[in-house]
């Protein structure tokens, strides 16, 4: 695989050609992703949940993400390294713009940021500054306790229109891609279909530009209830690399997400 630019996921975008993207937080296993074909590598919050063990994503820190950063930044191949701003980085301008700082020193190659519209200003002065940003709108899990659970965002008209109209919002601001999680599929192929730039989703239907899962969800071995647009893919294959090559294989063929993982 070539490496993989910001670039690259626009032009996969302009040809209809999906992208694959996965959760990785170590040298071993971005490499093995990356292997696989992955273009994508997203060093997750979710660690918080997956690798610690807490019930959500707001325990972690900064110097936590940046520790994984550093690691998937040594073994990646020529994949994308996008990187999560931990829960309150955006206390403000400021405090955002330093934590972005550390994660880019880290490594990453896209940071990505929970919030909405008025996530625009952050945004607009991260892009100024040379940062590139993924912005994650519909289920945000570091607002988990203000959502009162895991739960499908953008069900009804109004809230899917405002999910829509922030998300232009964020774009205008500067914002290079877009992260939708657990929304209907219509809007997911809204959005998509919308916006100029690269739109990744999970649990957001067949139709975005790119799919991202957890990595313990795609080796099956996630603890607790799995939601809904989670698949194991090591019942297809017969090692790790194989079940990362399968699900690679499956976005690209646009076999995955199948309807049983969409709302
Ligand atoms: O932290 C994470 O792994 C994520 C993905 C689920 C999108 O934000
Ligand atoms: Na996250």
């Amino acid at each position: 695989m070539k490496t993989v630019t910001l670039s690259t996921l626009k032009a996969l975008k302009r040809a209809g050609e999906p992208f694959s993207c996965l959760t990785a937080y170590d040298a071993t296993f971005a490499r093995t992703a990356g292997d696989a074909g992955i273009e994508v590598l997203l060093v997750g919050d979710s660690l918080g949940m997956v690798l610690q063990g807490h019930a959500s994503t707001l325990p972690v820190t900064l110097d936590e993400i940046c520790y994984h950063t550093r690691s998937v930044a040594r073994g990646k191949g020529a994949s994308l390294l996008m990187v999560d701003l931990p829960f309150m980085s955006n206390a403000s301008t400021e405090c955002l713009l330093r934590d972005a700082g550390e994660l880019m020193r880290a490594g990453a190659e896209l940071v990505k940021v929970e919030g909405e519209a008025w996530m625009a200003d952050g945004i607009r002065e991260l892009t100024r500054r040379g940062v590139p940003v993924c912005a994650h709108l519909g289920l945000t899990p570091q607002s988990v306790y203000q959502l009162g659970g895991y739960k499908v965002q953008g069900r009804e008209a109004e809230q899917a229109t405002r999910i829509l109209e922030d998300a232009r919002a964020l774009v205008e601001a500067g914002a290079s891609v877009i992260l939708l999680e657990c929304v209907p599929a219509s809007l997911g192929r809204a959005v998509s279909e919308a916006l100029e730039v690269p739109v990744i989703g999970i649990g957001a239907g067949p139709d975005t530009d790119g799919q991202i899962l957890v990595m313990h969800d795609v080796l099956g071995i996630t603890h607790g209830r799995t939601p809904r647009f989670v698949k194991n893919f090591m019942t297809e294959a017969d090692d790790i690399p194989g079940a990362f090559h399968r699900y690679h294989e499956d976005v690209k063929a646009r076999r995955f997400p199948a309807q049983e993982h969409c709302f």
